[in-house]
């Protein structure tokens, strides 16, 4: 269940979710002393180096002076890499460990206070003394806290798109960094940044970092994904028309009434709640590594049987689950968003959705009132087969 709006958070400093919202959220940035007071990680740097060996996880090393100043190393490495990394001014940065360990994963139930869908991954980083990635700004919202270590945090200036970048084939580093404030930050210690806030963290002795990081469509993106989504429903017929129109003056002039037709055009087809939504949740739940949901046939029997045989069932981290309201001709009904996938479903599953989305695990004893529900049980069925929901223990 979420927390009270009002209520103080550690998390947060003390400070409420409506006021973070209000005052920080995308304005200005947020230290934290302590936001996990004795927080110990779960891995450390050795774990963090054997992820980045495999083909699977996305990883990248910065080296301050390699090749050339700055230089980016791609993942997947090996041991050798590691044996050949100079003593200073080195980060080994890994996407997503969210999805590879539960342990990291668990960070996130701090931030339920924000949509879960617009929450992207944890990203780990690790570094040895004068490690950075140098100074640049971010297009996301991202809480930083430290796991391990000492690391210095400058922020400095708001960019755009017109603030200058380093000349770098991989990296986009700023060319100027007006600095503000200074922080180092300790375990437990969380700073929260807004987008476009130029930052820059140096580690003080190894040390690993923890991003969670925010995921926001560029506007681009929404405008050209969501305009494919609908024309996939547009019959080839269905065209530009004027069949309103007046004999023109001059053959070569578009006039306004032209590009008041094709406003009305566009406007028609994309001005359409069930469309935006039915888009929106499909495009904000699809996942980051598809290939990870593995599923299993199973039917409505079998479901039953092996949850009295006690078996317990999680969401898979690389599920991305959310829903809404939607309405339909002549009823309200729900939709059910499922890694990039939508669904129907009747009003009274909303208990079972707010189940399947925030229990940390679904068995006999909660799914027991939903095991007499044709349509809980299909759907139950479904997101086994589709491996949305693991099995962990029988
Ligand atoms: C890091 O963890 O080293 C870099 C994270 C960031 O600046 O976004
Ligand atoms: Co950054």
């Amino acid at each position: 269940m979420s927390t009270p709006f009002n209520t103080p958070l550690e998390i947060l400093g003390g400070i409420s979710a409506d006021v973070f919202l209000r005052d920080y959220w995308q304005k200005k940035p947020l230290l934290i002393r302590q936001a996990i007071p004795d927080f110990v990680s779960p891995l450390d740097g050795n774990d963090l180096a054997g992820l980045s060996l495999e083909e699977m996880v996305e990883s990248r090393i910065v080296l301050e002076h390699g090749e050339t100043p700055w230089q980016l190393k791609q993942g997947p490495f090996d041991d050798d890499t590691y044996s050949t990394l100079p003593e200073r001014d080195w980060t080994l940065l890994v996407q997503a460990v969210d999805q590879f360990s539960p342990e990291v994963a668990e960070v996130l139930e701090h931030f339920t206070f924000l949509p879960n869908w617009r929450i992207d991954d944890v990203m780990i980083s690790f570094a040895v003394p004068g490690g950075s990635v140098g100074p640049h700004y971010d297009n996301y919202d991202v809480f930083l806290l430290q796991a391990e270590g000492k690391r210095s945090w400058k922020i400095g200036q708001m960019c755009d798109n017109e603030s200058l970048i380093l000349n770098h084939p991989d990296l986009r580093i700023l060319e100027e960094f007006e600095q503000t404030d200074e922080w180092v930050l300790e375990p437990g210690d969380m700073l929260y940044l807004p987008p476009r806030l130029a930052h820059w963290g140096i580690a003080q002795t190894d040390c690993m970092t923890w991003s969670v990081g925010f995921r926001a469509p560029s506007t681009a993106e929404v405008v050209t994904n969501y305009a494919d989504f609908v024309a996939r429903f547009l019959p080839d017929e269905q065209r530009y028309g004027d069949a309103d129109m007046s004999p023109v003056q001059n053959p070569s002039y578009i006039r306004p009434e032209d590009i008041k037709r094709l406003r009305q055009l566009i406007s028609e087809q994309l001005d359409d709640d069930r469309m935006l939504l039915t888009w929106f949740g499909q495009y904000m739940t699809e996942p980051r590594y598809p290939d990870l949901l593995v599923g299993s046939d199973i039917s409505a029997d079998d479901l039953q049987d092996t949850l009295n045989q006690g078996a317990v069932f999680t969401r898979n981290p690389t599920a991305r689950l959310a829903w809404s309201h939607i309405q339909l001709d002549t009823e309200t009904a729900v939709v059910f968003f499922v890694s990039g996938n939508s669904r129907i479903l009747s009003e009274h599953l909303v208990p079972l959705l707010d189940l399947l989305c925030c229990a940390d695990a679904v068995y006999i004893d909660n799914l027991e009132p939903w095991l007499n529900d044709a349509e809980a049980t299909t759907l139950l069925c479904e997101l086994i087969k589709h491996g949305s929901l693991e099995c962990i223990d029988e």
